[in-house]
């Protein structure tokens, strides 16, 4: 494939070369230098934008942070936001009720996209620096307002991200377009709230306040904890973790009470599920009440994998180097596309397009019960390229679908919803993550009993 610039791109389609970009030969590519130089305006030069031995270093830091036991802990944390998420919701559904409905029917309607946002955003603000930033309960919210400000799909928004794509940042930032203000303004307010957390926990730690488990608490004081990191350096961190960590699964749970608004047989087996197993919304869980549902986990990864939140991303070669058996010279461009593969007829067959959560669904042999599957039948982990795989796939993966499971198990359990205008097209766009352009404007009545 040949751009308007006339660079040339392989864009990686089976699975061996797709094996040899994410992890046999993951080293021989980076994201290209003009890429990274403008997302590192908004997402902070951490973990996602540094490569080589930097990578190494950080990515050995951070990921005792993100193991299986520390993410099963964090499910008390995403339950209890998920609850305030679903009682700040039916507030605001009983204040805006949904014309031409039986006011005894209770319908009322909102905009999904920003209740996603507000609670991944006071999930992952304990989580990565121990600061819980109450949006969910403060619609004004400063931080909240930034990230919507920042990547909220417009038009304009697009052709200024294609701009920074294909200009130097020394020229983009110079260009006199109102959205460079925006962003100048918007990351530089972010970036100075990490700052002043990160001052404050160095002080506490200085003035013996918090103590190694208090620190251990986040991801923030584990890096502080390994002592290897400047401020500058973990203000970086914390930019890429608020960015990365929020908006990404901000956008699934969006999706999801989309896909849910289409298949509304689905929403009806998925609250008895959700409630057969979990009696109230006030009752505390464990990570085992989720994780063994077999439609919630079917459910949650066909949204993964259907609408995969980072639809694309690029590499470049920084070295001669093999894939898929063919020489590939330094300097070529390639282009990873979780959104094709992840639909490919050649992973999945005819079924691609479709929302079938029962391929995650197994029958165990020995009790005939229903259990979750982990690659969907199909013959490859890498038919789902949604996280990515190997050294460079994404360290919040777990996090996020323990997240997922959270929040669609409680809007799932306690409301039923619709689309407001069932005719309304909805269109994916999105700056670095999708989301739908029109917003995801819901009808939802509160199902009694739970
Ligand atoms: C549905 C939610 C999410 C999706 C679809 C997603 C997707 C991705 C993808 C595709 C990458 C690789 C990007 C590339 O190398 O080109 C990535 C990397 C990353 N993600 Fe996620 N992500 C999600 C949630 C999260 C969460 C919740 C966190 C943090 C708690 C997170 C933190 C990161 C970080 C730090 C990296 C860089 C990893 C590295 O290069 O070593 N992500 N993510």
């Amino acid at each position: 494939m040949r751009d308007s610039i006339s660079q040339s791109y392989l864009i990686a389609t089976n699975h061996q070369a797709l094996l040899d970009i994410m992890s046999t030969n993951t080293y021989d590519f980076e994201k290209p230098w003009r890429a990274r130089n403008f997302l590192a305006r908004i997402l902070g030069f951490g973990l996602i934008l540094s490569e080589g031995p930097a990578h190494r270093k950080q990515r050995k830091a951070l990921t005792p942070a993100f193991n299986i036991k520390n993410i099963r802990a964090m499910y008390t944390l995403m339950w209890e936001k998920t609850i305030q998420l679903v009682e700040e919701m039916e507030k605001e559904l009983a204040e805006n009720p949904m014309e031409g409905t039986n006011p005894e029917d209770k319908v009322g309607k909102l905009e999904m996209g920003v209740w996603g946002s507000r609670v991944t955003l006071d999930i992952i603000g304990p989580v990565a620096m121990g600061r819980d930033f109450r949006s969910l309960q403060n619609k004004d919210n400063k931080v909240a307002e930034s990230f919507l400000r920042i990547l909220e799909p417009t038009t304009e928004k697009m052709a200024f991200l294609a701009m920074n794509f294909i200009l130097p940042q020394w020229i983009a930032q110079r260009v006199p377009w109102r959205l460079n203000k925006v962003v100048a303004d918007e990351t530089g307010f972010l970036r100075n709230l990490c700052n002043d957390i990160v001052k404050e926990k160095r002080t506490s730690l200085a003035e013996s306040k918090a103590s190694a488990k208090d620190l251990e608490a986040d991801v923030l004081g584990t890096m502080m904890l390994g002592g290897d990191f400047s401020d500058e350096e973990l203000v970086d961190q914390m930019l890429t973790f608020l960015a990365a960590g929020h908006e990404t699964t901000a956008a699934a749970l969006t999706w999801a009470c989309y896909l849910l608004t289409l298949h509304p047989t689905y929403q009806t087996r998925l609250r008895d599920e959700i409630r057969a197993q979990i009696p109230s919304a006030s009752t505390a869980i464990t990570h085992q009440d989720l994780e063994s549902l077999p439609l919630l986990n079917g459910v949650c990864e066909e949204v993964l994998r259907l609408y995969p939140t980072v639809p694309a991303t690029i590499r470049e070669s920084i070295r001669d180097t093999m894939i898929a058996g063919k020489r590939v010279p330094k300097g070529t461009r390639i282009l990873l596309i979780p959104y094709a593969i992840n639909r490919s007829p050649l992973f999945w067959g005819e079924t691609g397009e479709d929302f079938l959560p029962e391929r995650w669904i197994d029958t165990d042999p020995k009790t005939g019960k229903s259990v979750p599957n982990k690659n969907g039948g199909a013959s490859t982990n890498f038919a789902q390229i949604t996280f990515l795989h190997g050294q460079r796939a994404c360290i919040g993966k777990d996090f996020a679908r323990a997240e997922l499971r959270c929040a669609v198990a409680g809007v799932v359990g306690r409301f039923a919803f619709e689309m407001q205008d069932p005719k309304q097209e909805i269109h994916v766009a999105g700056a670095v993550t999708t989301k739908p352009v029109e917003g995801m404007n819901l009808a939802m009545r509160r199902v009694e009993g739970w």
